[in-house]
């Protein structure tokens, strides 16, 4: 448990820097789907400084995104343009790595180009080296809501789906596709956080309540990154 979001911001940089080295030394180039929201703003920022932007051979990285606004990325709104704006367009990563979500065209037709560009580079196993989560007040990860069908689909990778908070339209990852990730990180700070944990950690699984308990009790590698204030509400509290 870090004391606060800069000393969370640091442990998923370095998290990232680990994950992105054991990767290529491993396959030759690291895989990672990057989080929207505000939370990631502080790792990116990490991550595109020294010391941290000179440990990743960013021309062997490819970014994909868990989930997005479905807005153009221009619109402040977008996940891709915080990520972008942050980190992308700041760190030497080449343009054809970063697979933005959005498309000119319905979103369900998106969901399902963007599915096709994660089979072609990942092969049909699809999986990622890294996956960045956040948590939302509600309970909801990536665009996973609760009382939505979309947190119980498993047999696609890639849906539409429909937000209770914010921009209504959005393309998500499904769980079937986060879980099978060989690593995946929740990052969590504020206290405005600490119930939808709690819940995530210690409450009886209702996943159309608290739809990330589908990742958090069921990937087979799962560590939350959480600040005290987003702790505050459980039993037992995480080293
Ligand atoms: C999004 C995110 C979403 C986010 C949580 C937490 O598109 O907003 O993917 O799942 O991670 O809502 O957001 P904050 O980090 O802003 O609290």
């Amino acid at each position: 448990m870090f004391e606060d979001l800069d000393a969370l911001a640091q442990g998923a940089a370095e998290a990232f820097v680990h994950a992105c080295r054991n990767a290529i030394q491993a396959r030759g180039r690291f895989v990672v789907a990057l989080s929207g929201g505000s939370t990631p703003r502080k790792v990116n920022a990490l991550l595109a400084s020294p010391p941290y932007c000179d440990f990743v051979e960013w021309p062997l990285v490819h970014v994909f995104f868990g989930d997005e606004r479905f807005v153009p990325p221009s619109d402040n709104s977008s996940n891709e343009k915080m990520a972008r704006d942050t980190l992308l367009d700041l760190v030497p990563i080449p343009r054809e790595n970063i697979f933005g979500m959005y498309d000119e065209v319905p979103a369900e037709e998106a969901a399902a180009n963007y599915e096709k560009k994660l089979r072609e580079l990942l092969g049909e196993e699809a999986v990622f080296d890294l996956v960045f989560l956040g948590l939302g007040p509600d309970g909801h990860t990536a665009s996973l809501f609760p009382g939505r069908p979309t947190v119980h689909i498993d047999d696609r990778l890639v849906v539409a789906a429909e937000a209770n908070v914010g921009v209504g339209q959005r393309i998500t990852m499904t769980t079937p596709l986060i879980n099978r990730a060989r690593e995946i990180f929740f990052l969590v700070s504020g206290p405005d956080k600490a119930e939808a944990l709690r819940r995530v950690l210690e409450e009886e699984e209702d996943w159309d309540q608290t739809p990330a308990q589908a990742v958090a009790r069921h990937a087979g590698n799962v560590k939350f990154l959480v600040d005290e204030r987003s702790a505050s509400a459980l039993t037992h509290k995480p080293e």
